[in-house]
């Protein structure tokens, strides 16, 4: 059979690593795909350096390298459109053209899918194809998966997560080696954490992006980005973690969702969902207090199945490439299971508790 098309919107760590997970588990993709995936084109506004990380690539041979993203979003071969973009305004031009095309997209674009997620999510429910975006929330975590498949039976009470890696480090770091805010922030970069614009770290806008999109999952209601209350740790000073420790808490910045209320004797859902994300004090005993560095962790409450934590690597080439693989390998089950495209599965579906307020 022959092999599914990918075409690339951007190459940087995230495109890289897409390349080396295609190339180095190409066999087990194979097998549970059902076909082979392959990179047919990329594009990318440095020609030059886009050149590099495609012939670097064992798998890079007569993959196309064009500074023309519409010539990718019309090429009739492609049959999945990845964006690892990032940022609003093209991104989302981008996405909505390729849908408009008939494409399936795959995203790690937290902040697109936040703000404009409604109006992405209609576009692809009218055209019949998927977006999905594992990668947007927390890395190589498969909290996507979760929330909707894992815990589909549960009505989910409340999230907590440690979901920007950027922070935790900076918080750590502060912590572990009384290093102050700015040299840590730029060993974050350094490291490649940290957004293009690290504001959106250390204002607490990346958390709440993820926290967004989470929320929309768990709790069935449109994704509301400007409803978020929204702190990050500029304010925290080397001594606020010194304190804190002395009494026996640690600080992390949480994304935090949970229902402000429960059903009425008939089921019927009374209040709204809180949707926050601020400087937390956690009992150091706990293990979500304990995550370090640039991880990630998330903690689900359902009903049915009580508190789950799932941890893991929120940012980084191979992590995120592992999580935009994963949903290429969806994209074609699902196609293949619904040839006719009735079920735009992996798009946010409200469902009945859409009007509860945020
Ligand atoms: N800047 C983000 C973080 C990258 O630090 O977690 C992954 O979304």
């Amino acid at each position: 059979m022959k092999a599914i098309q990918v075409g690339l919107l951007g190459i940087g760590t995230v495109g890289t690593g897409v390349f080396q997970v295609l190339q180095r588990n190409q066999e087990e993709i194979r097998r549970r795909a059902g076909v082979g995936i392959e990179v047919r084109a990329v594009a990318a506004r440095n020609l030059a350096r886009a050149q590099a990380i495609v012939a670097a690539s064992p798998v890079g041979a007569g993959v196309k390298v064009t500074a023309d993203a519409r010539e990718l979003i019309r090429d009739p071969q492609i049959d999945i459109v990845v964006e690892l973009i990032g940022g609003y305004d093209t991104a989302r031009t981008l996405v909505l053209e390729a849908i408009a095309a008939g494409k399936h997209v795959v995203t790690a674009n937290k902040a697109l899918l936040a703000v404009h997620g409604a109006e992405i999510f209609a576009a692809a429910r009218a055209q019949g194809v998927i977006v999905a975006f594992e990668a947007a929330v927390a890395g190589g975590i498969p909290i996507i998966k979760a929330l909707r498949e894992g815990l589909t039976a549960n009505r989910i009470q409340w999230i907590a997560g440690i979901i920007n890696g950027t922070t935790n480090f900076i918080l750590s770091e502060m912590r572990d080696k009384g290093l102050d805010f700015d040299a840590v922030l730029q060993e974050a970069q350094r490291l490649g954490y940290a957004e293009a614009d690290p504001t959106f770290d250390i204002e607490g806008i990346d958390a709440a992006h993820k926290a967004t999109i989470m929320a929309a999952i768990a709790y069935g209601i449109p994704v509301q980005f400007d409803k978020a209350y929204t702190e990050g740790i500029t304010q925290l000073a080397a001594q606020d973690i010194r304190y804190a420790e002395q009494l026996g808490y640690r600080i992390k910045l949480l994304g935090i969702s949970k229902r402000t209320d429960h059903p009425d004797a008939s089921g019927k859902p009374t209040g709204g969902i809180e949707l926050r994300v601020h400087p937390t004090l956690i009992p150091a005993k706990r293990l979500i207090a304990n995550v370090e560095g640039a991880m990630n962790a998330v903690v689900v409450n359902g009903d049915a199945v009580g508190t789950t934590l799932y941890y893991g690597k929120g940012a980084g080439a191979e992590p995120t490439a592992s999580a935009v693989v994963a949903d290429l390998v969806d994209i074609v089950r699902l196609r293949a299971a619904d040839p006719q495209h009735h079920v735009p599965y992996l798009a946010f579906q409200p469902d009945s508790l859409s009007n509860l307020p945020v």
